[in-house]
């Protein structure tokens, strides 16, 4: 299942420092933990469950499920019967029980350098109350559905968690998406109340939030939806209160027209404020509703059971797909990921550089980090904005211990050298982590040799909306670790590998990466439809979870996830992966960021389809094609040689940052009959590509 020894060979290790203090100080802890958390589930996450606060305790088994579709329903549930409220067990627990009331929750760094503000555990505590209170006169109830809509700000947690703590079920949609998006997003989960803001800056460019809100909202009134409220918080026009060292409760602030507070001088920022359309039918003001309401609200008591929250992710048949988290296993499951993984330490200061609107953000920003108690960053700008070196200077200006963040932005900053790293110290950092899609050998070396200076291990964790949390991972003073490998399961998780005719492959192999039991943070269904949901992920292979994704096992047992199944090749008759191929051509110094499609080919079935973006201030040639074919068909084989190679200074990517391979398959066919671009970020791409598009093989 998982080896007995870690491997020796090639291998990188954390420092001694971190295993002194680690939970998880060594293979052999790592591997004893393991065999408890499979071989007896109930206890070991019994145990888990021993630190957090339950109003009444569960009646049936611990975990327990159906994950066979030809024994009947699936079905997944943890802690039946339990009765608990994540909002309590994150804040009030910590802010009585563990005596963190003055703890940092929240560092927030804005858009531009200098605009922050800090937030305590006691704070939180008391603006979600009052929030929740504010929902709760607007009618909200338990199992009402509530969607959000808003930039990176804290007042997004508060919302989130304000939620929780009345037992609503948020739908959190990222501010990224379109009005279309939204609309959709609202009607299939029939929310019953929209948040939103007026307005943030991504860099210099202004959205304008509550126009796309708007335009949701008639998208919803046109499909016979209408959407009753819709509160909106002004975040551009925000009195510049709460920042750094006030530790003081948010005072009850008026709600005044956005231009006569401008007038006034009161706008932080000398940046314009945008106009908001207001429709006094449907709209109320974040901070007016505030107004005089108490900050103390009594949690709602739920179900282990109960829904958590709905977040949508793109289906592969166009239509997003709203997956179903519930209270308690979630609650065990991220907490447990974050504390292990991250290796969390009460000195601490973690940053995630994910958006809330993804599930790494709902994990890994809201849910894990606060159920530990732990002070994070949450930080709502860009990478390059004011410049390049924006993410290495916020590390140093909080002393950030942990970093969380995804290859793309990794392959990007690397694009620029490693001087814009290397003017900050970064001598706070212990522990890099990565997400979101595979990391190429070249990204991680970088990642681990300029940015943590060879001294933090990279914790490279895999899993999915549909996950809730990590389930492949190397836990940092313990998993030595491989550049480019998710290494071995977490706690409760049993992978294995199925070649197409569904047969476990043992050793080293290549196939359909699933998993054969739950752990308690897995999706409990498909909002709205279980049939998608059984079908989706359990119907190909019977008695497993087919994660989509496709997976390597090396002859250390190691795991290395290749990208998604339906990113695999096959070149004559072999499987190849697009990651892998890609991996060989970023490799090259000339090389930023490639992108592999397949493309028919009437001998070999496919044909290899690269697009590859250079470095600044490379000149793309024939000499240089022929050497990234040379240098593909030196570390794959032959069979991997590129039969197309495209100049792309730009490649199709959704608002997340993931290559959207399915237009780049278009191109390289010449298709263009695009279907769903709606999550593309820049269309200008598709179309220089089109027309740079090439027509023989290399
Ligand atoms: C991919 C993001 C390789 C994978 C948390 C998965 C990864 C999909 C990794 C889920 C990783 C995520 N290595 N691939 N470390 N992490 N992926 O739902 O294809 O946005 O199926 O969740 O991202 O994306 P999602």
């Amino acid at each position: 299942m998982i080896p007995d020894k870690p491997p020796q060979d090639n291998v990188f290790h954390g420092s001694e420092e971190l295993k002194k203090e680690a939970h998880v100080p060594s293979f052999d802890k790592y591997r004893e933990l393991y065999m408890k958390s499979v071989d007896n589930p109930d206890e070991f996450w019994g145990d888990v469950a021993k630190d957090f606060f339950w109003k009444t305790k569960h009646t049936g088994q611990f975990l327990d499920y159906n994950f066979d579709v030809t024994k009947g329903e699936i079905y997944i549930k943890c802690m039946e019967g339990a009765s608990t409220n994540i909002c309590y067990n994150l804040l009030d627990r910590n802010v009585h029980e563990k005596k963190l009331a003055d703890k940092v929750a929240f560092f927030w760094e804005g858009n531009d350098p200098g605009d922050e503000l800090t937030v305590t555990y006691r704070e939180l505590l008391q603006r979600v109350c009052q929030f929740a209170n504010v929902l709760k006169a607007q009618g909200v109830k338990k199992g009402d559905r509530v969607s959000i809509y808003m930039p990176m700000v804290v007042e997004l947690v508060v919302a989130m968690l304000a939620c929780v703590r009345i037992g609503a079920v948020h739908s959190i949609v990222f501010a990224g998406f379109s009005a279309e998006s939204l609309c959709e997003r609202i009607v299939d989960s029939q929310c019953c109340l929209l948040i939103t803001a007026d307005g943030f800056y991504r860099g210099d460019k202004l959205i304008n939030l509550k126009l796309l809100a708007d335009e949701a909202l008639q998208k919803c009134r046109d499909k016979g939806f209408p959407v009753g409220r819709c509160i909106m918080l002004k975040h551009l026009s925000k009195e510049p209160e709460g920042i750094v060292g006030s530790q003081s409760p948010p005072a009850k602030r008026p709600c005044p027209d956005l231009q006569q507070e401008k007038q006034a001088g009161r706008v932080k920022k000398t940046r314009p404020v945008p106009k908001v359309p207001w429709n006094p039918e449907v709209d109320l003001c974040w901070d007016a509703l505030l107004r005089g309401v108490s900050d103390e609200c009594e949690p709602e008591w739920c179900d282990s059971e109960d829904p958590l929250f709905i977040l949508y992710t793109s289906g592969s048949t166009g239509k997003p797909k709203g997956v179903l988290h519930t209270v308690s296993g979630y609650m065990l499951y991220t907490a447990t990921t974050f504390k292990v993984v991250f290796d969390h330490q009460p000195d601490d200061v973690y940053w995630c550089t994910a958006d809330i609107g993804w599930i790494t953000g709902h994990s890994y920003i809201t849910y894990g980090p606060l159920a530990n108690g732990a002070t994070s960053v949450l930080f709502e700008g860009l990478p390059t904005h004011p410049d390049v070196s924006r993410m290495w200077e916020i590390v140093d200006k909080y002393n950030v211990t942990k970093f969380y963040t995804a290859p793309t932005a990794i392959r990007l900053l690397m694009k620029f050298g490693n001087e814009p790293v290397q003017r900050y110290k970064r001598s706070s950092l212990k522990v890099l982590g990565t997400v979101g899609e595979p990391i190429n050998p070249e990204a991680w070396q970088w990642y681990y040799n300029v940015v943590g200076e060879k001294r933090c291990p990279i914790v490279d964790t895999f899993w999915q909306t549909e996950t809730g949390g990590h389930v492949l991972t190397p836990l940092p003073a313990a998993t030595p670790m491989k550049p480019g490998s998710a290494t071995l399961p977490f706690f409760g998780v049993v992978p294995a590998i199925l070649n197409e005719s569904g047969e476990e492959l043992e050793g080293p192999s290549e196939g359909y990466l699933v998993f054969k039991q739950p752990w308690p943070g897995v999706m409990r269904t498909v909002y709205g439809s279980h049939e998608r949901f059984e079908s989706t992920y359990f119907k190909k292979f019977p008695g497993y979870y087919v994660t989509g994704d496709g997976c390597r096992r090396d002859k250390d047992g190691y795991f290395w996830v290749t990208g998604r199944i339906d990113d695999m090749l096959n070149v004559s008759g072999h499987l190849l992966s697009t990651a892998e191929v890609e991996s060989a051509l970023v490799e090259h110094e000339a090389v930023a960021e490639a992108a592999v499609v397949g493309r028919p080919h009437p001998v070999k079935g496919e044909s290899l389809y690269c697009f590859v973006t250079l470095n600044d201030g490379v000149m793309y040639n024939s000499e240089l094609e022929a050497e990234l074919k040379k240098q593909v068909r030196e570390k794959i084989g032959a069979i991997a040689t590129p039969d197309y190679i495209q100049n792309a200074p730009g490649l199709p990517k959704t608002r997340s940052g993931k290559i959207m391979r399915r237009l780049l398959r278009k191109i390289a066919c010449d298709e263009r009959e695009l279907g769903d671009i709606s999550t593309l970020a820049d269309s200008t791409v598709v179309e220089q590509l089109f027309q740079n598009r090439c027509c023989t093989a290399v």
